[in-house]
């Protein structure tokens, strides 16, 4: 019983030192440091009484029957909300909710030129997955056969479900794009495929500068890089004033491929729903690949990982996360410092950072990869961009919701589990030996975790920020009613279109 009393005093006088710790780091002030001074004397000496007994009992006893206020400060919950508190942009948790799909007003970063509404976002959401308007084809044996999320797959958590996705060129799809292979009749230079891995749409609404090196967007992270947008007929977009979403998906029809017009339009049955979404903009400028990103985009926004568990425990059930995956994200926001770059409701950056964590590129991970290799521009990240040196082989902070359904993880794929990025982390010994010292962020260094706080960060990832129903997102069927997201023959037969 004594004993018992005398752990729970030794605990509060911890969770009291903790406290003032705690708001040392916040305020950063002398005048804490020297509350922890006095505290710890007070306490210290009180504890050192030869009649120690005599003043520990009636305290003791207030502890007991008082109730310890600081037994409160002791649970997960509590311990979590703190950490979530010093790091919240408002200096309250709630500030990492991420808002519901439906409430638009609430939906951050659209823009202004392009506000969500219910006929947008219906419209997005059949254009990203429509194979019909896959005519920009190399070879007209893939025509209306690919779209966008033939590399962004709701079931992959809107990746590709393999370390390069390929659209255009390639058949098959396996069970969730894994077994989509390089078309024969294609060369390797003819496929549609990028210089990384795909970036997911999950809660691009937070992303104000599209793609790994942030290029696109006039706004945010890009003011004052005005002077490189003329380096290529794709970044230009950017001097028409868009935000990231809107730029990037303008270009990314083109860049796969894929043709609005009003007659493409109107051939599928999207017609009425362009004629919904924009009564504002006049008819001959209805129909094209800028109204079809603004659909995209409002879409986009809506694409919230807004049921997992970390959400619904910010949002008061505390009940959503296990004490394992609490463990894990008091880590996360504390000592494995994660949250000092991944710090925004969806944990990318806000704003945009960019770090080079020496990771290996797409060409360096002994994968068979098209149209990239030791020479593309695009592995110096934000430097190929910006041009400048000190950008070099920085790479855009990530979202981190649903990544158990990647299966690829960091800007080249060299990582398959969520469990090797954690231990990348930890071990902090950079993998591509192109990328210089001087250049790796100084957060990344080794973090010394034991087994067991690895689990427990790996737990809190990959299934405390697990939204099991994302592909609600999906739609059901297209309006061509052609087979999504790829309709090549193979496809159609894995994904039993046929
Ligand atoms: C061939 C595969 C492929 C296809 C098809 C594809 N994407 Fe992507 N997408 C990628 C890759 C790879 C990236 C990351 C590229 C980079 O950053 O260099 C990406 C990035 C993005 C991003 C940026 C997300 C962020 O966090 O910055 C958006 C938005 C996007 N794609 C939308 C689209 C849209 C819209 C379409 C259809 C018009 C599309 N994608 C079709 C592969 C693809
Ligand atoms: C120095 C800033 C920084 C810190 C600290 C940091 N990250 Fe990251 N993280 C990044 C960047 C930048 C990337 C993308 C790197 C790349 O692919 O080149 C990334 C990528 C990731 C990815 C892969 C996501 C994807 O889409 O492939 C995961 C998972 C991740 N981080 C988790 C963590 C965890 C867990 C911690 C703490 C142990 C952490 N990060 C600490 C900056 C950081």
């Amino acid at each position: 019983m004594i004993a018992n009393s005398f752990y729970i005093l030794i605990k509060c006088y911890q969770s009291i030192l903790e406290y003032f710790n705690m708001s040392k780091q916040v305020v950063g002030s002398i005048f804490d440091y020297y509350h922890i001074r006095a505290m710890h004397s007070t306490i210290f000496n009180v504890c050192k009484m030869k009649k120690s007994l005599l003043i520990l009992i009636p305290v003791i006893g207030i502890i007991l029957y008082g109730g310890c206020t600081y037994d409160y400060d002791l649970t997960l919950d509590n311990q979590l909300k703190d950490a979530l508190n010093t790091h919240s942009e408002t200096g309250h948790y709630s500030a990492y909710i991420l808002p519901a799909s439906n409430d638009y007003a609430a939906l951050p970063n659209q823009d202004p030129k392009n506000p969500v509404t219910a006929e947008k976002v219906a419209l997005g959401k059949m254009l990203f997955f429509e194979t019909g308007l896959g005519l920009e084809a190399k070879n007209p044996v893939s025509l209306r056969t690919y779209s966008c999320s033939s590399c962004h797959i709701p079931a992959r958590a809107f990746t590709a479900g393999r370390f390069q996705g390929i659209a255009d060129g390639a058949i098959g799809f396996g069970m969730s794009g894994e077994g989509r292979k390089i078309n024969p009749l294609y060369t390797g230079d003819q496929v549609d495929a990028q210089g990384a891995r795909p970036l997911t749409i999950i809660n691009t609404a937070y992303v104000t500068n599209a793609l790994w090196a942030g290029s696109f967007g006039s706004f945010n992270v890009n003011t004052g890089t005005e002077s490189v947008w003329h380096q290529d007929t794709l970044i230009e977009i950017n001097f028409k004033g868009l935000m990231g979403l809107e730029a990037n998906n303008a270009r990314a029809l083109a860049v796969h491929r894929q043709v609005i017009n009003e007659a493409v339009v109107d051939s599928l049955g999207y017609k009425d729903m362009f004629d919904a979404a924009f009564p504002d903009i006049p008819e001959n400028e209805r129909y094209n690949r800028i109204t079809g990103s603004y659909a995209l985009a409002a879409y986009f926004r809506t694409v919230l990982a807004n049921e997992a568990p970390f959400q619904m425990w910010l949002k008061g059930n505390e009940n959503a996360l296990s004490d394992q995956q609490k463990r894990g994200a008091i880590l996360f926001f504390g000592k494995a410092g994660c949250v000092h770059c991944h710090n925004s409701p969806s944990l990318n950056s806000d704003p945009h950072k960019f770090f080079a964590l020496g990771v290996r590129n797409e060409f360096q991970n002994n994968n068979l990869v098209f149209r990239t290799d030791r020479y593309d521009n695009r592995n110096l990240g934000r430097g190929g961009f910006t041009g400048l040196y000190e950008d070099r082989h920085k790479f855009k902070v990530p979202q981190l919701y649903n990544l158990k359904d990647f299966g690829f993880y960091f800007h080249g794929a060299s990582k398959t589990t969520v469990k090797q990025v954690v231990e990348y982390f930890n071990e902090a010994e950079t993998e591509n030996p192109d990328v210089p010292i001087t250049q790796i962020s100084t957060y990344f260094k080794p973090l010394h975790l034991t087994k067991d706080e690895i689990s427990d960060l790996v737990e809190f990832l990959e299934e405390g920020l697990y939204d099991p129903n994302i592909t609600r997102y999906a739609p059901d069927q297209v309006l061509s009613g052609y087979c999504f997201p790829d309709n090549d023959p193979v496809s159609q037969v894995d994904l039993g279109c046929k």
